[in-house]
């Protein structure tokens, strides 16, 4: 495994990769690896000759009241981890490599997509997103790129950055991994207490029991929506951010849910740990 800092070496590796007709997986994390990151790493080794994975703290989505020198950051660590999944190529750019003194150009999402959600919470979150994915798209030129479902409506950006920018790249978003009592396995969980950590279940049993109630036959999304909020509010230390039942292609939000797929999303905070889920439910005819 070879670990390169700059976007000319990336570019080179990844050309002598193509000339010997190898198949490129791109896996684009921000590091400080959990099983979520190793089960993506795993499915790209399966499906590609050679396999790059990006590990950057993408300082364009924080925003300026989150704290991105408290990001978690183990670049020994987690290329002890991609070693052993027989990885090809680590790509751990500096700041500088990525935004060069100057660079001011960015990527912006459909607004449709952004407007809701977590884009609320986090203005310009998408933007930066959006903006470093496609970097990475253009410098690695992947055949495929792997993401998890639990950032779900990062995961439709991509979709819809790569459809309307004409990358010739397969999107594939996987699923969520999770601890054995259901919260989603998360960098951010590395933050909590003890007693945040028992309570943070409460998100996924929320959306759980969402779910539930549109399995029941209930369409009206004012009623799933409190039916996952008196869930949350049973959980000691645990605000809503938002929960939502929006379509699961386009993340429009109808006070009425249609037949089709519709994703359950929900942020909740645990003092000033932010999480967030999803579940895909399937709405019959
Ligand atoms: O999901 C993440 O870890 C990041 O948002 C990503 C896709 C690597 C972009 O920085």
């Amino acid at each position: 495994m070879k670990t390169v800092c700059q976007t000319e070496e990336l570019r080179a590796a990844v050309a002598k990769a193509r000339a010997a007709g190898m198949k490129v997986g791109l896996v684009p994390t921000m590091g400080a690896f959990h099983e979520g990151h190793l089960s993506l790493v795993r499915e790209a080794r399966g499906e590609n000759g050679f396999v790059v994975v990006s590990i950057f703290v993408n300082p364009a989505q924080f925003g300026p009241d989150e704290d991105i020198g408290k990001y978690p950051r183990d670049l020994e660590g987690d290329s002890r981890k991609l070693e052993e999944l027989g990885v090809d190529l680590v790509f751990a750019p500096g700041v500088e490599a990525m935004y060069p003194p100057g660079a001011g150009t960015k990527v912006v999402p459909a607004p449709g997509l952004i407007n809701r959600m977590c884009g609320l919470t986090r203005p310009g979150h998408f933007e930066g997103v959006a903006t470093i994915v496609a970097k990475l798209f253009n410098l690695v030129e992947p055949d495929a790129a792997y993401f998890g479902q639990k950032d779900y409506q990062q995961s439709v950006v991509i979709r819809h950055l790569a459809r309307d920018l004409d990358f010739d790249l397969e999107v594939r978003v996987l699923p969520t991994v999770r601890e054995d009592d259901g919260l989603a396995m998360s960098s951010r969980n590395a933050y909590l207490s003890g007693d945040e950590r028992r309570e943070a279940t409460a998100l996924f049993r929320a959306l759980t029991a969402g779910g539930a109630v549109i399995e029941r036959g209930e369409r009206e999304a004012s009623r799933i929506r409190a039916a996952m909020q008196e869930v949350i509010e049973s959980a000691k230390g645990v605000q809503t951010d938002y929960l939502e039942a929006a379509d699961a292609e386009t993340l429009e939000i109808r006070e009425r849910l249609i037949p089709g797929r519709v994703v359950l999303a929900g942020a909740v905070f645990l003092g000033k740990t932010r999480l967030i889920d999803n579940i895909l439910v399937d709405i019959p005819e």
